[in-house]
């Protein structure tokens, strides 16, 4: 599966695939530690990491770096994410908030244009990335919880940067979707590494990253100062400047990541954790699952029109109240508990007619979900000692902005779409968002990410994230739902066609050629219109089962989950 990747103890990757029990997009039952990841190559590195002694925090990181190598659409250097991680020596769950933020020089009208619409300068080249957060947060949760040395934990994404990894299938048609869709193979950084003799690197053939590699080396021995204020940060920049973006040598010296409260919300017995805003993933997941606490679900069954209706019904309430409450929490007062609360559920779930769709528009001032797309990267890991990482990392679009840093070889963000990027006007899906997350320097952009771990008589139970943009929380939620409700094992769990309602537009998603065509006919009959999508998300799920951990990759991808 990969060339030529050297390690520093002078084992080659092909070898750990080997002898690990790697299987893309599938199931592991493992006795003593395990992960799932969205690539093979990087599962590897966690495994590696994990056999020699090092902590589910040490495997973190190394995969983290690993996928800014072999996973360039989302795995990062130049992005942000979330992480919730499970400390078993204190019994306690820590939330880590590593998300960019707006640069200085922002303002809540850069994107629009004279007629009032929002521009593409939102989604690709110089000035459509926030603030990256993703080298200060590895470095802050490796600080607190890491047991390995930094430098070792970056040493095989280095290498694997230096060598060249084998192109995949799903690399080489992204970066030609990219291409024809947004031209990022413009930027002559990113046309020199992945568009050679421009065309998009080819399936099996090994992509050689020197600049990244250098880069990786730098912040190995000099830690994560090099990108924000050092050599790194120069480049950065000047880069950015030199293409006409606004990101300073200012904004990179603040940027600082936030540990924070975890959501913990209640259902059934069990305790799920997950992030607060500036996510959005689990306000929704708490505000469905109060909305559907009232509802007998077994009795409506697995994967009926009924089931999915009062699903879909909860959420499209929950977007609402996502879309006109959540901003920045260090800029918008949320009245969190409050949207939370019971009352607030039941007078949601009063509002739900069982047998009908209620049309957004008469719940709400039109106000929607924001443009998410593409990609994104989450990954579960349980190490020997019971300590947990839930991650979930992006650079927002495939190939965030599609702008390289000049001599730096990584992707820098599109993140600054997530913000209401065109105040009051309907974005590039025809919808509108709210105030609370207009454009101000410094402020975090709402994300919809959701890295989860549930919890059961006060022992881990789930560990599951994904991807999908706006889906991601109703990804998550319907795997838990299936396991907790429904009683499915984690591979059928993560398996089952999946559904999406957000509020706007006033339609049901559903995976193409996954949910059966009598299933959605019922759906209709319910007065829900139904949209054909791609395969929704990209789920890396730990379930801890009988004294075994139960680890699966979404066969919906090229991922692998791995174990020993
Ligand atoms: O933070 C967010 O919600 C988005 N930037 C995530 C984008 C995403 O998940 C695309 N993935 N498939």
């Amino acid at each position: 599966m990969m060339r030529g990747a050297g390690f520093p103890c002078g084992v080659t990757l092909a070898l750990f695939l080997a002898a690990s029990h790697l299987h893309a997009g599938s199931t592991v039952i493992a006795k003593k530690a395990a992960l799932s990841t969205a690539s093979p190559a990087a599962t590897s590195v966690g495994l590696h990491v994990l056999r020699n002694g090092g902590n589910a925090m040490d495997a973190a990181v190394a995969v983290s770096f690993a996928l800014a190598v072999v996973h360039p659409q989302a795995g990062n250097l130049g992005g942000g994410g979330f992480l919730v991680y499970y400390d078993a020596e204190s019994k306690s769950v820590w939330t880590l908030d590593f998300r960019e933020t707006a640069p200085r020089a922002a303002t809540a009208t850069m994107y629009v244009q004279p007629d009032g619409t929002p521009s593409t300068k939102s989604r690709t080249g110089a000035r459509a990335s926030g603030v990256p957060g993703t080298v200060r947060g590895l470095a802050a949760a490796h600080k607190r919880f890491g047991s390995r040395s930094w430098k070792e934990l970056i040493a095989p994404a280095a290498s694997i940067a230096r060598e060249g990894f084998r192109v995949d299938d799903e690399l080489q048609r992204e970066l030609g979707e990219e291409k024809s869709e947004r031209c990022i193979d413009q930027f002559p950084s990113t046309a020199a590494i992945f568009f050679p003799g421009g065309k998009p690197a080819a399936a099996g053939s090994t992509l050689v990253q020197k600049d990244l590699a250098t880069t990786l080396e730098r912040i190995a021995v000099l830690g994560p100062n090099d990108f924000y204020e050092g050599e790194t940060a120069k480049r950065i920049v000047e880069g950015i400047h030199a293409a006409g973006g606004i990101l300073a040598f200012r904004d990179l010296r603040d940027y600082q990541p936030v540990w924070r409260a975890p959501v913990k919300v209640l259902f059934r017995g069990y305790e799920i954790y997950t992030m607060a805003p500036p996510s959005a993933g689990g306000f929704i997941v708490g505000s469905v699952l109060n909305i559907l606490s009232g509802f007998d679900l077994e009795a409506a069954g697995f994967q009926t029109a009924t089931a999915i209706h009062l699903q879909a019904e909860a959420s499209r309430r929950a977007y609402i109240d996502r879309n006109r409450y959540l901003g920045d929490p260090a800029m918008t007062r949320i009245p969190y508990r409050e949207l939370l609360s019971s009352e607030r559920a039941a007078q949601w779930r009063a509002s739900i007619d069982p047998q009908r769709a209620t049309p957004t528009v008469t719940l709400m001032q039109p106000a929607a979900a924001p443009p998410e797309s593409s990609h994104t990267t989450h990954f579960s890991i349980a190490d020997e000692a019971g300590n947990i990482a839930s991650m979930t990392t992006t650079l927002n679009e495939n190939f965030g902005s599609g702008f390289i840093v000049p001599g730096a070889g990584f992707f820098l963000n599109n993140e600054m779409d997530d913000f209401t990027t065109a105040p009051g006007k309907p974005n590039r899906y025809g919808m509108v968002q709210g105030s609370t997350n207009a454009i101000e320097p410094g402020k975090r952009m709402v994300s919809s990410m959701t890295p989860v771990i549930v919890m059961k008589d006060a022992r881990p139970f789930l560990v599951l994230g994904s991807r999908g943009g706006p889906a991601i929380p109703t990804t998550v939620l319907q795997v838990i739902l299936n396991v907790i409700v429904f009683g499915k094992s984690l591979p059928d769990a993560v398996a089952a066609p999946r559904f999406h309602h957000q509020g706007l537009p006033e339609e049901i998603f559903y995976e193409y050629e996954r949910a059966p065509e009598p299933l959605l006919a019922a759906i209709r009959k319910l007065g829900h219109g139904v949209r054909a999508r791609e395969p929704i998300g990209d789920v890396h799920a730990l379930q801890f089962q009988n004294g075994t951990i139960v680890a699966v990759a979404d066969p919906r991808r090229g991922g692998a989950a791995g174990g020993y």
